[in-house]
């Protein structure tokens, strides 16, 4: 069933709202368990806080629609074949930055209906900001409209990206990372992905890449197109998988620098260095 679009919206950013007074809430009580999922993934009592309040008000409001949410529901199959309604949620995004008292932090939460994202809402509680949109409705930091900055030069541009928490195959990206900063005029490690690419939406950063899981970018890249940034993938996305959920080798960047870091990104990955020989 389709849906009131804009209800919808409203809906969400009342929830990620909520949400984020539990988790900063959470932080000032000073009662954080730091736990590690897979052996090495930070995860804390407040995400799994905030992801059962998230998922909850979901479920009542719309008893139909499916979850997909880090915590709590992180495998519910592919979603090109799902013909209900999605919702993608990371309760937060930057859980390393909130741990340690860093503010660069967000709740990321997307809708999918017959298979397109259509909403997607990335808040900070930390710094009250809003990063929404719906598609074909432009993209909004609290009630402004927002635009990509089209800044011409790589060499005065900043550039965003990340790490996994896996380290197992650091040197593709390290390799990556040396071309890139040798081109750009900067590079920032920020900590929380959905943040990055909002940031590249409100022209705080020209460009960002990294491979990510789908709650990390599906809200995130929704604002960032609807603010006019091109969103692609510098390798190629494999036959028969829809770009708008494929995770890796995400890249985000005003249209201008886009080929540019496409190419020079595609290169440094087939040119790898072996981490002995870096020097
Ligand atoms: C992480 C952040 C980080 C990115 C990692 C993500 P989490 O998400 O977005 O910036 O580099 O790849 O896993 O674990 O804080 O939700
Ligand atoms: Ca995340
Ligand atoms: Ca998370």
């Amino acid at each position: 069933m389709e849906m009131d679009l804009q209800e919808v919206q409203t809906f969400a950013i009342a929830i990620a709202e909520q949400a984020g007074e539990i988790v900063c809430k959470k932080r000032l009580e000073a009662k954080l368990s730091h736990e590690f999922k897979y052996g090495n993934e930070l995860v804390t009592n407040a995400d799994l806080a905030a992801d059962k309040f998230i998922s909850e008000e979901i479920s009542k409001r719309y008893g139909s629609h499916l979850i997909l949410s880090e915590e709590l529901s992180p495998d519910i199959g592919n979603l090109q074949e799902i013909q209900e309604s999605v919702w993608i949620v990371d309760p937060i995004d930057g859980t390393v930055n909130f741990a340690h008292g860093h503010n660069q932090s967000a709740i990321s939460i997307a809708y999918v209906e017959q298979q397109q994202v259509k909403i997607g809402v990335v808040y900070n509680p930390f710094t009250k900001e809003m990063f929404s949109a719906l598609k074909g409705g432009g993209a909004f930091l609290n009630d402004s409209p927002i635009r990509i900055v089209n800044e011409p030069a790589l060499d005065r541009a900043i550039i965003a990206t990340g790490f996994p928490y896996e380290k197992s195959n650091l040197e593709p990206m390290i390799q990556r990372l040396r071309v890139v900063l040798h081109h750009c005029a900067d590079i920032r490690r920020l900590g929380s992905a959905a943040l990055d690419i909002c940031w590249v939406a409100a022209g705080r950063l020209d460009g960002y890449y990294e491979s990510l899981c789908i709650w990390d970018f599906a809200a995130a890249r929704l604002i960032a197109k609807e603010a006019g940034a091109e969103c692609g993938h510098f390798s190629d996305v494999p036959e028969g998988i829809d770009p708008q959920f494929h995770p890796d080798d995400l890249l985000i960047a005003n249209p201008v620098l886009y080929p540019e870091l496409k190419r020079i990104l595609g290169s440094a990955a087939e040119k790898e260095t072996p981490l002995k020989s870096l020097g």
